[in-house]
């Protein structure tokens, strides 16, 4: 994760962090990956893990990104809880996210410094979160919006060393209700005061503009999990509704291209595309 969020500052592109679910998404997104010679991160949120249970996901996950032919990090998504963010560290995830932005800032720093010391034992990269998206992350519920204080990102960054801090600007999970009016004073103003990279969470539904945007001022590591969720089960969808046979294993290959499409479209809007082969 370090690397490859070292290597998208230095190139000034963005990685896109894919929240996947199965085995069709992670298939999917690392052929898409492959196929533009893009670096990428697979990445599943605690919230996901009735579905996804980590013992038997996170191997999968692993062998996928120590087979892929680009680099691949593999990420624990919004841990609230440091009892799932060790069993990610151990199971061998590179990168765990420590989501404490629903306390007070040094409650917060508190806790990221727990986290930091764990992932440090393990080599693997943290990030952590300031300000509070309007909506949990699996787009289920809302909330009131804190957009987050550049003064606290900073010393969020001083006080703990986390390798990248996820931003709060307008941003939100899930699918958004009316366009989303990102505030980039907000992320300028922060970039000019950490030297580490800065994280947008709720990909689904931002404009290609604002991403690009975003990326011009400074975020590297993009989460887009909804878009890739409804696009996987509308290909669903569409197999099954129009299929005279339906075949399991056909429906399963319509996911597969359905996570890779969506994937694709996004890796060549976050410019990461051939960054892998030089
Ligand atoms: P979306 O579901 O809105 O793409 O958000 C993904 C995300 O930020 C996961 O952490």
């Amino acid at each position: 994760m370090k690397e490859l969020l070292l290597a998208a500052e230095k190139g000034k592109y963005g990685v896109g962090a894919f929240s996947v679910a199965n085995m069709e998404m992670v298939l999917g997104a690392v052929s898409a990956a492959e196929e533009l010679c893009s670096p990428m991160i697979l990445q599943v949120a605690q919230v996901r893990l009735p579905h996804s249970p980590l013992p038997v996901f996170a191997p999968l996950l692993l062998a996928a990104a120590n087979n892929a032919k680009v680099p691949v990090a593999v990420h624990f998504d919004h841990g609230t809880e440091l009892s799932c963010i060790e069993q990610a560290l151990q199971l061998g995830f590179t990168s765990v996210m420590i989501d404490a932005s629903k306390y007070s800032i040094e409650e917060n720093i508190r806790l990221t410094r727990q986290v930091k010391a764990m992932a440090d034992k393990h080599g693997a990269a943290v990030e952590a979160e300031v300000g509070q998206l309007g909506s949990t992350e699996d787009g289920k519920a809302d909330g009131e919006a804190m957009y987050s204080d550049p003064k606290e990102v900073r010393r969020l960054y001083e006080e703990t060393g986390v390798d990248s801090i996820a931003l709060s600007i307008g941003n939100a999970h899930g699918l958004y209700k009316k366009e989303p009016k990102l505030n980039f004073e907000i992320l300028q103003a922060s970039k000019e005061l950490v030297a580490v990279p800065l994280v947008l969470h709720g990909g689904s539904g931002i404009s290609d503009e604002d991403f690009r945007n975003c990326i011009r001022h400074g975020i590297r590591k993009i989460n887009v999990a909804t878009a890739t969720f409804l696009a996987v089960e509308q290909a669903a969808r569409d197999y099954v509704t129009h299929a005279q046979h339906p075949d399991y294993f056909l429906l399963s290959e319509t996911m597969r291209l359905g996570a890779y499409e969506n994937v694709k479209r996004h890796m060549l809007v976050f410019g990461s595309d051939g960054k892998a082969c030089v």
